[in-house]
């Protein structure tokens, strides 16, 4: 077994992606949630098979009361420094169905960050009072660093990355696969399909994470559609090659929409510009999905969106029923319990339950 106390924080930071998932878990199962490379398809189907377990047992009184009764006795901290709307309500949501109680700082201001302490001293505070902490932070690589920090401390409590720079955001790629999975599951599941990714494919970490955990899965064709200064980064690129995995590049979305089965926008992330009016370079206008664009898609096919949007997708699509961002984002409070009930060893029961009651 690979243990964060086994290796210096120098060595570890040396590892690839793939080499550093394994010190993210613990007893078989995460430990630690920071990278999507953590994920193998069996995680991904045992999370997507908890998930729903839990969507149904919610549903009723008797089965909420169960779900909250399960980790009561635990304290959760939501620990937001970069603006979040749904990443954070269903982290908060998902903590509620389970019983956890939560603490929250979404402004270092209002910390004693504001007093000059350091993030990591921030997260050590946290692990003293809290259980678990869920992160999002603007800076790259700090959840890793914490996971590492934490674990090398009295309290090794489990970080949850919500989002970390532009590099990593694994919880929103696990609800998008769980969206792929339930939209998919009477045409076969996800092997065999083209997922086109469209829009700022540089700088969203949402798509990075996606696009790596398709890669599980059989088949799966990867177009990338985007104004060129805004293309999907090398290291994608090489990492589906050595995957061996089938990927285009083009800025063409219209060419594109016919034999897409799951077409995937994304907006502009104007918070990364290093200069003024960076992004306004880019005519994005081309790669939105209107009613237009609607009517070219296959009749079996689906729109997704981590959202926020902005004028990517026209309010009008939201009525169509291949439009699933807003199921897949009520998706991400289901997908994220699961996780929270692995961490803490309750899916047993969660299944135990679930058998019991036929739910
Ligand atoms: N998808 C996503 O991360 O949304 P928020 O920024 O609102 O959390």
């Amino acid at each position: 077994m690979s243990l964060l106390t086994d290796i210096s924080w120098e060595s570890f930071q040396k590892l690839t992606l793939c080499e550093k998932a394994p010190y993210f878990r613990s007893n078989g199962h995460e430990g630690h949630v920071i990278i999507a490379q953590q994920f193998d398809r069996e995680r991904l189907d045992a999370l997507g098979n908890l998930a729903t377990r839990i969507r149904r047992i919610a549903k009723s009184h008797e089965g909420l009361d169960f779900l909250q009764s399960l980790l009561s006795h635990r304290r959760a901290m939501l620990y937001f420094s970069q603006p979040s709307t749904r990443t954070f309500l269903s982290f908060l949501a998902a903590c509620e169905i389970l019983g956890l109680k939560t603490g929250e700082v979404r402004d270092a201001s209002t910390s004693s960050e504001f007093k000059g302490e350091s993030q990591e001293d921030s997260v050590r505070t946290f692990s003293s009072y809290f259980d678990l902490i869920v992160m999002r932070s603007k800076i790259g690589g700090l959840a890793e660093r914490m996971a590492w920090l934490l674990s090398n401390s009295e309290r090794p409590v489990p970080i949850l990355n919500a989002g970390s720079g532009k590099d990593q955001h694994p919880t929103q790629a696990v609800l998008d696969i769980y969206t792929l999975q339930r939209s998919f599951e009477k045409s076969g599941g996800i092997d065999g399909k083209r997922v086109v990714f469209v829009g700022d494919l540089l700088r969203g970490r949402t798509v990075r994470s996606l696009s790596f955990l398709l890669t599980q899965y059989r088949d799966v064709e990867q177009v990338f559609v985007a104004p060129p200064q805004l293309q999907v980064a090398e290291d994608i690129q090489a990492m589906l090659t050595s995957a061996g995995v089938q990927f285009s590049l083009t800025d063409d979305f219209q060419s594109q929409i016919p034999d897409a089965d799951a077409i995937y926008m994304t907006r502009v992330q104007d918070e990364w510009d290093t200069q003024q009016g960076e992004s306004e370079k880019a005519d994005i206008s081309k790669f939105c999905l209107g009613m237009d664009e609607l009517a070219l898609m296959k009749p079996a096919s689906v729109i997704m969106h981590p959202l926020p949007r902005r004028e990517e997708i026209a309010v009008e699509v939201d009525h169509d029923p291949r439009a699933v961002y807003w199921r897949q984002m009520r998706n991400g409070m289901w997908v994220r319990a699961a996780m929270i009930a692995t961490i803490f060893e309750k899916h047993k029961r969660i299944e135990a339950y679930a058998n019991e009651h036929a739910v």
